[in-house]
């Protein structure tokens, strides 16, 4: 059987920059063509804008780490998500990311990973007894129950209370309307269309999920002393509305913080759901891997004391190599952030070539992580690529995967702009299908294939179906 699960293809190499943005329409990798995964860089001109395309391990780090002042994020980054997040810590640059990326990063303390267990815990938990009850009637749509359980942690993390039902359904179709109009948007900004319009026309899909924010963000600051500890739970909203800047002594405002709030809701379930959905898909298209995975659980749970059948605990988690393996093996073929864009400050080169000022230089983990040069077998699922003391006899594995592996491997970007929920979003996935595999065996759909479509996340567009069994 071959080792290639899904993916598409890229497009034949068109020199017609106009057909290639009809195809991107649809989805970001309409934009990709074959060469694109074996240069270094690519650069062409299309209506007076000079874009990039930077694969080289060394000019990403140059653009991402030690030269990062000199390519902040693109003005298209601020404003196709603007109507959603506005201002917040994203897409913004220079002394107001700064700022904010204090502040954020004060807040987090309280996402301290052993601190957030428990709300994991209780999603979790919600996401098995869903599980069990549908376990008998066909497949299932593993996409839209992982998308439930990381929103549903996010929520409990940031606002002390879970996410359900009607409300949950409400927001996720909000979401999905503005993820498909956003990617549109931003092709359509390359043919010049208005900047106001096409804004205009987000925000009417953002309005829904920016009104249940603000709500729960209003009925916290409406309870009074806020900074008591006896009125208000000690969760990531507490802590944003309580973080203080120690170089400005600035907080957030009201605004700010919606904009904050609608922006990590939005980074911390969409990504995880993308990459938790292809997980489940990969463990139904690899049994082997699967009964690995569970073998590995199973010896974790037995090692330590307690019954077997208690819940994964925090020091648990820690030890599942392979199983931290499969989700950066997860995280190479399907990057749930395929693409970043930077904007050139002055005249420059990057690996050789010309880089104009105000370019829009794109670093791909899409294209990156699936490079001819970088990665042997590069849409192959390996996931001991990833295991640092792989035996020798893993012919497959080479040393040279081993350095990309921290080359070439850019799933939450790289330098000070590196996701700050990486260890938090790891966490949530290993206790996801170390939960998944323990209880239930996952067989694949032989009816139904992903069909992958790049937006603001990577996505399925159909789902991603599996069967499960349940285990004795
Ligand atoms: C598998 C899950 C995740 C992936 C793949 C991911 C990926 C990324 C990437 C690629 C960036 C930076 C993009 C760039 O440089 O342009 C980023 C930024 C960010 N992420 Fe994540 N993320 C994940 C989960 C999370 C979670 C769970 C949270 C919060 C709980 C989070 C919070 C953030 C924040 C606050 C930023 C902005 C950082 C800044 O601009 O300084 N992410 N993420």
């Amino acid at each position: 059987m071959t080792r290639e699960p899904v993916y598409p293809p890229p497009e034949p190499y068109t020199p017609n920059f106009l057909r290639r943005i009809r195809r991107g329409l649809y989805s970001w990798f309409g934009l990709l063509n074959e060469w694109d995964f074996r240069i270094p860089v690519g650069a062409l001109r299309f209506m007076g804008l000079n874009l990039l395309l930077v694969n080289d391990p060394a000019a990403v780090r140059q653009v991402m780490v030690s030269a990062v002042e000199a390519f902040p994020k693109h003005p298209y980054t601020l404003w196709i998500l603007e109507p959603l997040i506005g201002r917040a810590i994203f897409s913004v640059n220079g002394e107001e990311w700064a700022q904010q990326r204090r502040l954020v990063d004060q807040a987090f303390q309280v996402a301290q990973l052993q601190r957030v267990l428990p709300q994991m815990e209780g999603a979790v938990e919600a996401l098995m007894a869903r599980l069990e009850a549908q376990v008998d009637g066909g497949s299932i749509d593993a996409d839209a129950e992982m998308t439930l359980v990381t929103a549903d942690v996010i929520v409990r993390t940031i606002l002390s209370r879970p996410l359900e039902g009607a409300e949950a359904e409400a927001i996720f179709a909000a979401f999905a309307r503005y993820q498909k109009r956003a990617g549109r948007a931003l092709m359509l900004r390359f043919l010049r269309l208005p900047r106001r319009r096409l804004q205009g026309y987000l925000a009417t899909h953002a309005a829904p999920i920016r009104a249940w924010i603000a709500a729960a963000i209003e009925a916290r600051l409406d309870t009074g002393d806020h900074s008591s500890e006896r009125s208000s739970p000690q969760d990531l909203l507490q802590a944003l509305i309580e973080a203080r800047d120690p170089q400005s002594g600035a907080r957030f405002s009201r605004d700010g913080l919606v904009d904050q709030v609608c922006f990590l809701f939005l980074a911390g379930h969409e990504t995880s759901a993308s990459s938790l959905g292809m997980a489940v898909y990969l463990l139904g298209r690899f049994p082997e891997v699967q009964q690995r995975l569970r073998a590995e659980v199973l010896q974790v749970l037995g090692s330590r004391a307690g019954a077997p059948d208690r819940p994964l605990g925090f020091e648990d988690l820690r030890q599942l190599s392979y199983g931290a393996a499969i989700f950066n093996e997860t995280l190479r073929l399907y990057p749930p952030v395929s693409f970043f864009i930077r904007e050139a400050q002055t005249d420059t080169e990057l690996a050789g070539s010309r880089c104009p000022m105000r370019s829009l230089v794109t670093l791909s983990p899409w294209v990156i992580q699936r490079h001819e040069q970088h990665w042997s077998e590069p849409n192959a699922f390996r996931p001991e690529r990833f295991l640092t003391d792989a035996a020798p006899a893993d012919e497959a594995t080479s040393a040279d995967d081993r350095r990309w592996a921290r080359d070439a491997f850019l799933p939450y970007g790289l330098g000070p702009r590196k996701c700050p929920g990486a260890a938090f979003a790891q966490q949530e996935a290993l206790l996801v299908l170390a939960e998944l595999v323990r209880r239930f065996a996952v067989l694949p759909d032989p009816e139904h294939e992903p069909e992958l479509v790049a937006r603001l996340t990577l996505r399925s567009r159909n789902g991603i179906r599996v069967r499960l069994q349940r285990l004795p």
